[in-house]
Order: structure tokens, then C-alpha cells, then sequence
């Protein structure tokens, strides 16, 4: 018999639900939040009004199109952390009390898990094949920048990870920097397409093991872009592709330094990327390359599926369904990401 998840996501600014019949996506309806745009970054407090409006006609939405009624849902499955506060208690609210009502199970999903697990995720009539364990994976979002080696659906081990901000902070930062808007991951990919990435060059930062660091790479870029303001005012207008392809390289190259160090140290065969920054063309592009130079089988999540969304929400929920891990209503969200 199939089973029938309904996630809940509503950690930072995007406001979402999905339906999924076992693994296979029947509905994922993404609600994002255009007013942090004028403020160039997420304001904590819009967002959970904006959740507060957005969360009964997205979910009334996601059951629509998925041609499914309340009464048939198995469980559902909603984001309890990491991510604010006050967002994720509209999310967790909004599940606990249908849950209660509709008496089904109810399941608490860790975003970072759920950004991995998004690779196992299908989509109607077009099946893909999905990751083996062990499986090394880059997630790397707005949030967060981890290499993990992947066990099982729950046994994810942290090799390394950031010491300050991550991947997709520093493509914000990098176009904040360039007047660009929020989010600025998605411009600068778009510019860099038609620009030289060798033109200009940013230190990429060499810690010891597999931990990242992006902060250096940010205040120089800041130095030299000002620097060169002096001499040009026109200088950002006059270079904007090769500034973007030349800080996209940089970001991307610190990246993938380190996948191709623990790729060496591990017995894995399959190589995986997850979270937002997973949508950058550059990144995909070097990650099949190193597979291909490797022998090793990349996995890339189609661009829907690379940024926040329901869907990911729900096959996390699936896995935990079918292991009877459900949590009860007393269940507190939590902000910053757990120790693994
Ligand atoms: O996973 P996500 O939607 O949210 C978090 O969990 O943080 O990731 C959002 C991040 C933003 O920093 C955004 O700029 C970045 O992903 N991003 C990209 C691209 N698309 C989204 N970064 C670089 N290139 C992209 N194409
Ligand atoms: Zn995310």
C-alpha cells in the first residue's frame, strides 16, 4: 500500500508543501518571500508574518495538485530545525495541530538531512537511479557548508565543515559587494557564464583537513573591488562577468579542493551534492568532472530540488514513516545545527 507524506518546510524564507506517494513527488509548492529583497538578506520577524500568510494556501495548494484528500495522508513530516525561530514555529504548529486533528503520525525532519536525502526523491514517470551507501555528499546552502560521508539515511558523518560562513554566504556576500540582489548566488551564476574565471584572482583560504573557510575570500574581494572603484568608478559595471566567473571559480575551487582530498581517504564510490549552492552551474559542472577524473558516479538533485522545498521535507519523513520515528506535540524546534 502506498504511503502518502505531507512535508512542511518553513525554515528561513520559503514557504512550502509537498505530497509524495512513497518517493515519487506529486506535488511541491514553493511560496517565496519577495520582501526580503529591499533589505538585502532575510529580516527574521517579515519572515514569520509572511509564514504566518502564505502557510494555509500553499498546503490547501500542494493537497489540490496533488489530486489528494486530508483523509488519505499517512503522516506528516515537518522541518523542526536548523533554521529561526519564529519561522519554524510556523511550520511546527501548522503540522502538529493537523496532525492532531487528522490523528496520523506526526515527524520532526533536520533540514541539512533533508537537503541530502533530496537525491532519493522521483519524479512522476521519469525514474533516476539514487546514491549507494556509503556515499560522500556536499551540502552546501545559504546556512550551512558540510562534507559528509553518508552511511545510511540517518548515519550521516561530518568530515568537515565551515569555520565561518557558508558557500552560499559567500556568493551573497560576493554580490552584495557587486550591487547585485538577494539572493545573489543565482546572479552571479548567471554573469559568470559569460566571463573569464581565470581574469581576476582571489586566495582561496588552505585549512588543514577538510574544514572550509570563506571569510578571507570575502573581505579581499571586498579590498580589491574598492580599490579598484578608486581608479574606475565604472570598474563593477566594466568587468561584471569576470568578477562574477572569477569569484564563482574561487568559491568553487575551495569547494572542490577538499571533495577531491576526502574522495582520496574514502571507500566510496558515489559522489553527491545537496542544499542551494548545489544549483550553481560551475560547481555541477567541476563536481561531474572530478566523478569522471575519479571513476567514481555523481548524483546531482535537479534544480528544484537544489533549494528549500516541501518535497525534501517529505521523503526525510518517508524514511523516518517507515521506521515508526514519529515525535509527539510537546516537540520544540531548534535553531542551529546539531551536532553530528
Ligand atoms: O538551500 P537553500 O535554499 O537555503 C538554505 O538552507 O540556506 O540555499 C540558498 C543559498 C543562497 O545563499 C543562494 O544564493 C544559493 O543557495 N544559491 C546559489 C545558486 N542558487 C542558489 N549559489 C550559487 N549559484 C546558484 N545557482
Ligand atoms: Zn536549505
Amino acid at each position: 500500500m502506498s504511503v502518502y507524506i505531507l512535508g512542511i518546510e518553513s525554515s528561513c524564507d520559503d514557504t512550502s508543501a509537498a505530497v509524495i506517494e512513497d518517493t515519487t513527488i506529486l506535488s511541491n509548492v514553493i511560496a517565496s518571500q519577495k520582501v526580503h529583497a529591499e533589505f538585502g538578506g532575510v529580516v527574521p520577524e517579515l519572515a514569520s508574518r509572511a509564514h504566518q500568510q502564505n502557510i494555509i494556501p500553499v498546503i490547501d495548494t500542494a493537497l489540490k495538485r496533488a489530486k489528494i484528500n486530508k483523509n488519505q495522508l499517512s503522516a506528516i513530516a515537518f522541518t523542526n530545525g536548523p533554521g529561526l525561530l519564529g519561522s519554524l514555529l510556523v511550520g511546527s504548529s501548522f503540522a502538529k495541530a493537523m496532525a492532531y486533528s487528522l490523528d496520523i503520525p506526526l515527524i520532526q525532519v533536520d533540514h541539512l538531512q533533508a537537503h541530502v536525502l533530496a537525491n532519493f526523491l522521483q519524479k512522476p514517470d521519469n525514474p533516476k537511479p539514487v546514491p549507494s551507501f556509503p556515499f560522500l555528499c556536499l551540502t552546501v546552502s545559504g546556512g550551512h557548508t558540510l562534507l559528509l560521508q553518508v552511511n545510511d539515511y540517518f548515519d550521516m558523518q561530518r568530515l568537515g565543515g565551515t569555520i565561518d560562513d557558508a558557500a552560499g554566504e559567500a556568493f551573497d556576500k560576493a554580490a552584495k559587494i557587486l550591487g547585485l540582489p538577494y539572493p545573489g548566488g543565482p546572479v552571479i551564476d548567471r554573469y559568470a557564464k559569460e566571463g573569464d574565471p581565470h581574469r581576476f584572482q582571489f586566495a582561496v583560504s588552505h585549512l588543514p583537513g577538510l574544514d572550509y573557510s570563506f571569510s578571507g575570500l570575502k573581505t579581499s574581494f571586498l579590498y580589491f573591488v574598492r580599490d579598484n572603484l578608486k581608479k574606475n568608478p565604472n570598474f563593477i559595471e566594466d568587468n561584471i562577468h569576470d568578477l562574477c566567473a572569477s569569484i564563482q571559480y574561487a568559491i568553487v575551487k575551495s569547494l572542490t579542493d577538499k571533495l577531491i582530498k576526502a574522495l582520496k581517504h574514502t571507500e566510496c564510490q558515489d559522489l553527491v551534492l545537496a542544499g542551494g549552492v548545489s544549483a550553481n552551474s560551475g560547481l555541477r559542472d567541476a563536481a561531474t568532472d572530478i566523478a569522471r577524473r575519479y571513476h567514481k558516479n555523481v548524483f546531482l538533485p535537479t534544480l528544484d530540488l537544489t533549494t528549500d522545498n516541501a518535497a525534501m521535507i517529505a521523503v526525510c519523513g518517508y524514511f523516518k514513516y517507515l521506521q515508526k520515528d514519529f515525535v509527539g506535540v510537546d516537540i520544540v524546534p531548534y535553531s542551529s545545527e546539531r551536532a553530528r
